[in-house]
């Protein structure tokens, strides 16, 4: 995601700008962005790609003098990656300048009605609107402070935001909500940064701001204010980690970081997505006509993606009731698959750029399918050549094994159903509610799992010394099974596979012995019994069987199985997006205690873009 940086002292500083932002390059970005005010006077510098260029553009940050600034780099969500797009934006008459990590949902409006008093925008994004409102609102007001409240109570979702205004040269403002930003006390010096990494090498002093706050950062002090603009007394907090743990925002592994960021990931991808209760994909063209026409939907991704394909047939089938079909990418190209103009191919990836699935999604569109894209990476290949694209809001994904990127598109293809179900009338109003009730509930139960991850750690020192393990699932834990083996055995080299459990007695079963360790998948409700069944036979075998069911049906699993990890009860169709968390954790520390290299397992890659 974007990361934030400021400073305001008697340094020149863009060079600490860009050193700040140096420290945040690990959170991903396709372009960087500083503003320094010197007197009256804003200089901005803005290129898409890496910070080099910015650097190299402004001379290390020499060609911008003054001693305050803002910078920022940019992880794309509204608007292609290029120059314009970049931020800091600035208002129209240039007098205020500001950084913006997160989205603001009602952009659109308020884009529309700043259009209409006359306003010309600049970019696409959704963070100039910010800039031009607090022009709109300081014209008015004549304090930056004022103007920016009147802001925020018209600005609806997530935000951190950087302003200098050319008026007040001496001060930066800062505000917060669902997006982080904390601020950091320096001597004859302050900052404000999206994390601790672009301060540690200034600073160890900081304070983190909470939801509603407003700061108000000089060279010698920071005042801050709450919603109802009374100050507020901010705990310091002593940072005492090292430099290089930093990078990674304080976690070993980005695995591991990306895995604890999944709650507020599903919070980005679901909620710009429900508006008083209802689903919406703006500009999504899928009405009721063109949904009756299609004769089938085909799935089409690589690796884990296609495993949320696999998830998606059983969501998308029980509630469209089209027939569903997922196929691997490097094999739908081959397969002279059954899809023509009546088809709609919804095309999964996380990078939009592997080159399996860009082949196949063109196989598909030379057929004449209509292409509907689920993509995290904005801009990217398979975004730009879809007829629909519903971008996951994940942010960036460092690690090579996908996690905050697989949970958030499942929550987009199971949103996508419910919205398909209910165009085609098939759902009633109760039941609809009661869906998109369980949806909004999916981040704060998220939260709940990750509590659990000490008794993760702790079956993983039990199991990690297994040679191979079986995944067994019916329905969608037999789905959620083939992500959980995948994770284990890309980062851990244990080898591991997932069976549906009613091939077990096909040949599976031959294969357990004393000792096997056999994670059983008893999460989906209606077939719990029949999960059980199985557990019981591979019990009767000698495995070791780690269970994962929810917290309803934990007492009757622990009667078998040897250890139970559990997940908070839900709708059943939610219940994957829940429990792929403790098994992705469970992967992480085997691998861990393996010594595994977590991050860059051997031979994978990221984004893979040969065939
Ligand atoms: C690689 C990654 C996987 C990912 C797969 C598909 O193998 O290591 O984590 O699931 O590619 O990538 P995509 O970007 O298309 O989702």
């Amino acid at each position: 995601m974007c990361g934030i940086v400021g400073y305001i002292g008697k340094e020149p500083a863009a060079p600490i700008l860009l050193g700040g932002l140096k420290r945040l390059e690990y959170r991903g970005y396709d372009s960087a962005g500083i503003c320094v005010a010197d007197g009256g006077q804003l200089h901005v510098a803005k290129a898409k790609g890496r910070l080099e260029n910015l650097s190299g553009m402004t001379d290390g940050g020499r060609t911008l003098p003054g001693t305050v600034g803002i910078g920022h780099t940019r992880w794309a969500t509204h608007g292609e990656p290029n120059d314009i797009n970049s931020h800091p934006h600035l208002s129209e008459d240039g007098k205020i300048a500001l950084v913006h990590n997160g989205i603001i949902e009602n952009y659109l409006e308020l884009r529309e009605f700043l259009e209409r008093k006359g306003v010309r925008f600049t970019s696409e994004t959704d963070s100039e609107v910010v800039a031009q409102l607090l022009e709109y609102y300081y014209k008015k007001t004549d304090t930056v402070l004022g103007a920016l409240y009147m802001v925020l109570h018209r600005i609806e979702g997530a935000y951190a935001l950087g302003i200098v205004c050319a008026d007040a040269p001496d001060r930066i403002y800062a505000a917060r909500k669902d997006a982080p930003l904390l601020l950091g006390y320096g001597e004859g010096c302050n900052f404000i940064a999206s994390d601790v990494t672009a301060l540690v090498q200034h600073t160890r002093e900081v304070s983190y701001m909470e939801d509603g706050e407003v700061a108000v950062v000089t060279a010698d002090g920071i005042t801050v204010l709450n919603a109802m603009e009374l100050p507020v007394a901010k705990p310091r907090q002593h940072i005492d980690w090292e430099i290089s743990a930093a990078e990674k925002g304080g976690y070993p592994h980005f695995m591991l970081k990306e895995i604890m960021e999944e709650p507020e990931a599903m919070r980005r991808a679901i909620s710009p997505r429900i508006k008083d209760g209802r689903l919406v994909f703006d500009g999504l063209q899928l009405g009721r006509t063109e949904l009756e026409n299609l004769r089938n939907i085909a799935v089409i991704a690589c690796g884990s993606s296609y495993h949320v394909g696999m998830m998606g047939k059983y969501n998308l089938e029980s509630l469209t009731r089209i027939p569903v079909e997922v196929t691997l990418a490097s094999e739908f190209r081959y397969c002279d698959p059954i899809v023509d103009e009546r088809t709609l191919a919804i095309v999964i990836s996380q990078s939009g750029e592997t080159l399996d699935t860009m082949a196949a999604m063109r196989e598909a569109k030379a057929r004449g399918a209509r292409i509907l894209s689920i993509v995290n990476v904005v801009g990217s290949s398979i975004a730009r050549e879809s007829d629909d694209v519903l971008y996951t809001y994940a942010g960036p994904e460092i690690a090579v094994a996908t996690t905050k990127a697989y949970s958030t598109q499942l929550a987009v293809l199971d949103m996508l159903g419910i919205h398909m179900a209910d165009t085609l009338g098939l759902l009633t109003a109760e039941r609809y509610d009661a869906l998109v009730c369980a949806l909004q509930r999916l981040p704060e139960q998220l939260d709940a799992v990750l509590a659990d991850c000490e008794n993760i750690k702790h079956f993983a020192s039990q199991y990690f010394n297994h040679d191979s393990v079986f995944f067994i699932g019916r329905n969608l834990d037999y789905a959620l099974g083939l992500e959980g083996s995948l994770k284990l055995k890309e980062i851990s080299y244990i080898h591991s596979e997932a069976y549906a459990s009613g091939e077990l007695k096909h040949g599976t079963i031959s294969l357990i012995e004393p000792g096997t360790l056999v994670v059983a998948l008893g999460t989906y409700a209606p077939l719990f019994d029949k999960a059980m069944s199985n557990v019981v036979e591979v019990k009767a075998r000698g495995a070791s069987v780690l269970a994962l069911t929810t917290a309803q049906q934990r007492g009757q699993m622990e009667k078998t199985a040897d250890a139970v990890m559990t997940v908070p009860d839900t709708e059943p169709m939610f219940l994957p997006s829940l429990g792929v968390v403790p098994l992705q954790l469970f992967a992480y520390y085997v691998a861990l205690q393996r010594g595994c290299d977590i991050d860059k397992p051997r031979n994978l890659a990221k984004s893979v873009t040969v065939e």
